[in-house]
């Protein structure tokens, strides 16, 4: 008994492209499939070239056909779209074309600012592990890098490659399970950006509403230190945000974080909570507790503000040394007192901000 054409397309239909995460069929990147007995021939357009996930596309494909009963051969070649396909892509996953941002008070997507007074505190590391920890539970995660003068969230998720354009919609990185768009994919490295208001304002906008981010359940926002422009920017492009505050344990560092706050009040958006990052260091030879900055900021800062501490996070050389390998401590070492720490953090966050799952759509594609 050999297979059918009919039966091949019906298992192709199966297969997510990996980075848009629609079936293969409806995205149109299944060209010719010849079936010759046991054998099964497919050609697979790929929207760009150079597509950095072509190998996991064919992957998925060989996979997929294989399974299927009768079959003893996949060949799976490639292609590439014309012009005119890929403005069909486009056409098939946005509808139209798209100028606003999809983050409206009535989106689905919850919208997580996270900010701090002052610089250093951890507040892009507290957002990666965020946001990996919330994709490890099932969610679909956006993260938006919007420090535009001094973005490591790139490094830290051990994002290299490039966004892929397709026609005027920039597709996102997929990292550990998350959606990142960054300055840093756009920039040479070492090369610093300066940005004039109208400017910085443009690239953020272009960030809000040029991205594919495909209505995830939630997008974390890492903005850059202190208030300012990027925060002002934002509260207009994404005017139904919540604000997470990071601070240390150190009084001068909460004095600062209210000013964070102080900045959330003014563009009208509610502070979810706060977060106390390097609240102690465990010794690991003796296991001695330390504080290493005199304790309490967090809790004075969520008391102050009347808003819950969720969470502190241990200072550990685990969390700077995932952070520079590109993988969050929550992903590296999950069993590190810092990574639970943050994992619960995540899961606090997650109700305090009502993100909910969406239901038939799927979160892990293959
Ligand atoms: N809990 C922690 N334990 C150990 N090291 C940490 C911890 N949190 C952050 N770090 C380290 O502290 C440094 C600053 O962290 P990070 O870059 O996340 O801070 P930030 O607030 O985003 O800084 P910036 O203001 O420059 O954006 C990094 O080297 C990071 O690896
Ligand atoms: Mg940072």
């Amino acid at each position: 008994m050999s297979v059918t054409r009919d039966e091949v397309i019906t298992a192709l239909d199966r297969v997510l492209d990996p980075e848009l995460h629609r079936s293969i069929v409806a995205l149109g990147m299944v060209g010719a499939v010849e079936v010759d007995g046991p054998r099964v021939a497919i050609t697979i357009k790929l929207t760009v070239a150079g597509c950095p996930l072509k190998a996991e596309i064919q992957r998925r494909v060989s996979e997929a056909v294989a399974a299927l009963p009768g079959v003893e051969g996949v060949q799976v070649g490639l292609d590439t779209m014309t012009d005119e396909e890929r403005a069909g892509v486009r056409e098939s996953i946005i509808g139209g074309p798209r100028r606003d941002s999809p983050f409206t008070p009535d989106a689905r997507t919850r919208v997580i600012l996270v900010s701090s007074g002052k610089g250093g505190v951890g507040k892009s590391s507290v957002t990666c592990n965020l946001a990996v920890a919330l994709a490890a539970q099932g969610h679909s995660v956006g993260l938006l890098d919007a420090d535009v003068y001094g973005y490591s969230i790139p490094r830290m998720m051990g994002a290299t490659q490039q966004p892929v354009m397709l026609d005027d919609l920039i597709i996102p990185v997929e990292s550990h399970g998350v959606r990142l768009m960054s300055i840093g994919f756009m920039t040479a490295d070492d090369n610093p950006v300066i940005w004039r208001g109208p400017m910085l304002h443009k690239a953020l906008t272009s960030f809000v509403t040029e991205v594919f981010w495909d209505d995830p359940d939630v997008l974390l926002v890492d903005l850059p230190p202190g208030t300012g422009d990027v925060a002002l920017s934002l509260a207009q492009l994404l005017p139904a945000a919540q604000v997470l505050v990071v601070t240390t344990p150190q009084l001068t560092a909460q004095r600062v974080a209210r000013r964070a706050a102080a900045m959330a009040s003014r563009v009208e958006l509610p502070v979810l909570g706060v977060i106390e990052n390097m609240s102690w260091f465990v010794a690991p030879d003796t296991g001695a507790r330390y504080e290493v900055f005199s304790g309490g900021g967090g809790q004075a800062l969520a008391a102050d503000l009347g808003v819950p501490l969720l969470g502190q996070v241990p200072l550990e050389s685990d969390v700077a040394r995932a952070g520079d390998e590109g993988l969050p401590v929550v992903a590296a070492r999950p069993d590190s007192p810092a990574a639970r720490a943050l994992a619960d953090i995540s899961a606090h966050v997650g109700r305090a901000a009502g993100i909910q799952r969406a239901s038939g759509i799927p979160l892990a594609a293959g």
